[in-house]
């Protein structure tokens, strides 16, 4: 029951009803991951053998984490640095736990300064698919375009630029008129396309294969490292570890229910993770293309089947507008903690924070653009500026936070405080979810760092 305590308010504000949150939460989950990452990851590794593993991880260890996120960060009402030494101080009488806060919005900084990189990409191919640059093209003239984009700094830098404005335009406004506004537009407008695309594949596209290689478990397609893939994208694709959830969380009705509104996020990202596979791989089979295409899938494959689609210049303009508005309220949530952050902690107001914070992820996106033409040399020890942001933050920093979430979450906080804050009608849901928070989470979390450790083995034999 709620305890006769007297509740934190967050100095940011807070969602103005119970579908706002829905909205927000599923806005910052359903991103890049969704619709660039998912599919090429699942044709990588097989379809439908890796799906199921998928969906074991998402339900049991990324659901517990975003139930502990957002119940962290509404007991805290702050950004995250300040709500874990908060509650760690009050728990444990350990303010250090701050630490994981920080953690969070570090690596949120830097998984913003790739993200936006990507999520400029996206928004360059409305124009080119809109212009028609894809009508009845050679994979020689996609393969320029895309090379012409990553290839030419100038170019990217560009519309990673407009993507960063994108970005704080919505966050200077605060978190009812900037995040909860944005988020009530572009959410019902994003399912809106999703489901018209579905509707084209359906009637176009080679649907029957595209199901069976989505959905028909071939295990013999599966790898351990296929498994472990599949649980670190399980923490990327719904936000968790990082804070971003636990901003979010402080905007909370006390009233909203943890457990139902996490279910329901969760089943909205997954479902649209495989919408997106449903609309992707049909077409893809239609046109005899290779599902196993790795990250150029999105970028360089399809856009050669929407070149040979009856209607593929609409459609494929339609495709880049859905990922743009995907990857643009997973921005959002990448840069809220970092700029409660600063505008809680250093009083700067949060007008200011957001320029500024921008800025600085805005200069360090640069190296990413650099990335791939006058940069591409570079080593920072796992490849370029990109892969190594990339490669520490989803398979080192993500896991690492999710794992201290949990650990926090299911052994320093007491029950009464959990089950304070969760309320969950059913005690056999609360007591899933403690197991799960535990055990099953900090677990899974070792394997996939034992995992980062052979992968960096491996790298360092190969050079
Ligand atoms: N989940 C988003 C996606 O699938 C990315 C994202 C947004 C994210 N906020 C995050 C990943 C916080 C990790 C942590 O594209």
């Amino acid at each position: 029951m709620a305890t006769s305590e007297a509740r934190r308010r967050s100095p940011q504000g807070s969602w103005t009803s119970r579908l706002a949150f829905i909205l927000a939460l599923s806005g910052a989950a359903v991103g890049l991951g969704n619709v660039w990452k998912f599919p090429y990851i699942a044709g990588e590794n097989g379809g439908g053998a890796f799906v199921l593993v998928y969906l074991v991880c998402v339900f049991g260890v990324g659901l517990p984490i975003m139930m502990s996120e957002i119940l962290i960060g509404r007991r805290g009402r702050r950004n995250p640095v300040a709500t874990m030494g908060l509650l760690g101080e009050e728990e444990s009488g350990n303010k250090n736990w701050y630490l994981v806060g920080l953690l969070g919005v570090g690596g949120s900084f830097i998984i913003l300064s790739y993200y936006s990189v990507v999520a400029g990409w996206a928004v360059a191919y409305i124009f080119q698919g809109g212009s028609g640059a894809f009508s009845g093209a050679s994979p020689e003239q996609i393969g320029d375009i895309f090379g012409g984009l990553t290839g030419n700094w100038v170019t990217s830098a560009f519309w990673h630029t407009l993507f960063m404005g994108m970005t704080v335009f919505v966050v200077v406004r605060g978190v009812v008129k900037g995040l909860e506004r944005a988020v009530r537009t572009l959410m019902p407008v994003l399912l809106g396309l999703l489901l018209l695309l579905l509707g084209y594949s359906i009637v176009e596209g080679n649907f029957v294969e595209g199901l069976l290689f989505m959905f028909a478990p071939r295990f013999g397609d599966l790898t351990p490292t296929g498994v472990l893939t599949a649980l670190g994208h399980a923490f990327f694709t719904l936000s968790v570890g990082m804070g971003a959830v636990m901003a979010y969380g402080a905007y909370v009705p006390d009233d909203v229910s943890i457990g139902t509104t996490s279910v329901i996020v969760v089943c909205m990202d997954t479902g649209i993770a495989l919408i997106t596979g449903l609309v992707i791989f049909p077409i893809v089979f239609a046109n005899g293309l290779d599902p196993a295409e790795g990250p150029g899938l999105i970028f360089v494959t399809l856009p050669l089947a929407f070149g040979n689609i009856p209607g593929g210049t609409i459609v494929g303009t339609i495709f880049f507008l859905l990922l743009t508005f995907a990857a643009w309220t997973s921005a959002i949530s990448l840069i809220e903690p970092v700029v409660a952050w600063i505008n809680e902690h250093r009083g700067v107001s949060r007008r200011a924070a957001a320029i500024g914070v921008g800025a600085a992820i805005w200069a360090l996106g640069l190296l990413s653009v650099l990335s791939f033409n006058v940069l591409a040399d570079l080593n920072l020890g796992w490849g370029t500026y990109f892969d190594s942001a990339d490669f520490l933050t989803s398979n080192i920093t993500l896991p690492a936070g999710g794992f201290a979430i949990a650990v926090f979450a299911g052994w320093i906080m007491s029950r009464r405080s959990t089950a304070g804050e969760l309320r969950l009608a059913n005690p056999t849901a609360y007591r899933l979810w403690r197991f799960a928070s535990r055990f099953v989470a900090p677990l899974a979390v070792i394997l996939i760092f034992l995992n980062a450790i052979g992968v960096l083995a491996w790298l360092g034999l190969t050079g």
